[in-house]
């Protein structure tokens, strides 16, 4: 069979990244992180020493900078302008302003142009929060992966602590996860929700090998083993 999308969307924490890379892997698909593009811009709109609020010197400095997505075994390295902001991308401080950036629609229509682009030679696993419903609304596979918020939180600080990166309580993760869910929720334009023919996947007492192989069953029986 030919190759084919995958649509993965979902809240914060609910494991997309980790398993669209695995899932990515196991069919010889590429994997597109597509947060990772909101974060590059909000690290840019930090490093120019602009406000999230001043709108249109964003959306400005958005058209002008350069994003580049480069697959690799451990997943997506991200490059803004040449830098390498892979890791910048991840901390705290663009955590917490990059669902207020990603509530812009002249944003969103910029990285969404540019995400259909990545899908159109197909063989992609893209994870995100409209990909489903609004970047590959074609994909021959949706899923909605979530779980609850404490284990989401929880994931999320286990993650920290081994990375020795751990700045926040599990109680404040736990909010600032809840905050992020009702922002991308009930935004305006493509708020996170589950396509209507998406799969939807609680992962809240699944290991990550369990979604893996669920998620390659379904690709066995909806689209024949993408090879
Ligand atoms: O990894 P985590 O789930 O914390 O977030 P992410 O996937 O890196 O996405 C960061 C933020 O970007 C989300 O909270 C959304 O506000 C936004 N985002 C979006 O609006 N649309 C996407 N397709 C992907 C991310
Ligand atoms: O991309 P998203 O924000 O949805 O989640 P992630 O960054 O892929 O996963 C967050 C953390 O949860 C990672 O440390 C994963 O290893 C872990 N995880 C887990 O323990 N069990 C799962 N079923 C899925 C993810």
């Amino acid at each position: 069979m030919d190759k084919f999308n995958i649509a993965i969307d979902g809240p914060a924490g609910a494991g997309k990244s980790t398993i669209a890379r695995l899932v990515a892997g196991a069919l010889g698909f590429v994997y597109v992180d597509t947060g990772a593009m909101y974060r590059a811009v909000t690290w840019k709109v930090q490093q120019e020493g602009l406000s999230p609020d001043q709108e249109s010197e964003v959306i400005a400095l958005a058209n002008r900078m350069r994003i580049e997505l480069v697959p690799t075994a451990e997943g997506q390295q991200v490059y803004v302008d040449g830098v390498d902001v892979t890791k910048a991308i991840r901390t705290i401080a663009i955590t917490d302003h990059v669902s207020q950036i990603a509530s812009i629609g002249a944003i969103r229509e910029l990285l969404v142009a540019m995400q259909k682009q990545m899908a159109v030679s197909k063989g992609i696993v893209m994870d995100g929060r409209d990909i489903g419903t609004h970047v590959i609304p074609d994909a021959e596979l949706k899923i909605f992966l979530t779980a609850s918020v404490s284990e989401r939180a929880e994931r999320r600080f286990k993650e920290m602590q081994s990375s020795g990166t751990c700045t926040m309580t599990l109680e404040e993760l736990a909010q600032d996860i809840a905050r992020r869910d009702q922002l991308d929720q009930n935004r305006e334009i493509s708020p996170l929700r589950r396509a209507d023919d998406a799969i939807l996947m609680d992962s809240t007492s699944m290991t990550i090998n369990e979604v893996v192989d669920e998620i390659l069953g379904l690709c066995k029986s909806k689209v024949g083993g993408g090879k």
